[in-house]
């Protein structure tokens, strides 16, 4: 997997990485981000299956037993405004491509023991969002995919983005 940059944020700390709107080198043309929110229910345990279950609970604290979270996905593409339609990407199609990639797979399972795609993941938000890119950016159009963000809790989220 390329190297992705994870951000992590809790509540009581603000963004600190604004957006960038790139220009592209010899044009006039200007980078547009839209984005496009979806939600997921889904039950989840942090643990370790090859420690013991005192080890996990001193890691991963009540984290460790099983609960579920409601679960906010939001991802961004870049692009130039298309003329003829207004448009840089056609959300609706983005909203498509995150349903058939992932939330048709993850809504009301449990991501531990349901899901092919995250078998040997501990489902942090951190691993999530770092599978959803993967699983997305390989239906999108190249370079279109510019961050992945799962917000786990109102409080909490993890965001995968290219490197710049
Ligand atoms: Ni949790």
């Amino acid at each position: 997997m390329q190297i992705l940059e994870v951000a992590v944020a809790s509540s009581g700390f603000s963004d600190a990485r604004p957006a960038v709107a790139e220009r592209n080198a010899g044009s006039s043309s200007t980078t547009v981000l839209v984005s496009r929110r979806e939600s997921f229910n889904a039950a989840h345990q942090l643990r370790d299956p090859s420690l013991t279950e005192a080890e996990n609970r001193r890691l991963f604290g009540k984290c460790a037993g099983l609960h579920g979270h409601n679960y906010t996905l939001e991802v961004v593409v870049a692009g130039e405004i298309d003329q003829s339609t207004g448009y840089v990407f056609d959300l609706k199609a983005l909203s498509d491509v995150i349903s058939h990639r992932i939330i048709e797979d993850v809504d009301h399972r449990n991501l531990n023991t349901d899901v092919p795609w995250l078998e040997g993941l501990i489902p942090t938000a951190e691993n999530l969002a770092a599978v959803f890119w993967e699983r997305l950016r390989s239906e999108l159009p190249v370079g279109s995919l510019r961050s992945v963000r799962v917000w786990e809790t109102d409080k909490n989220w993890a965001e995968v983005g290219e490197r710049v």
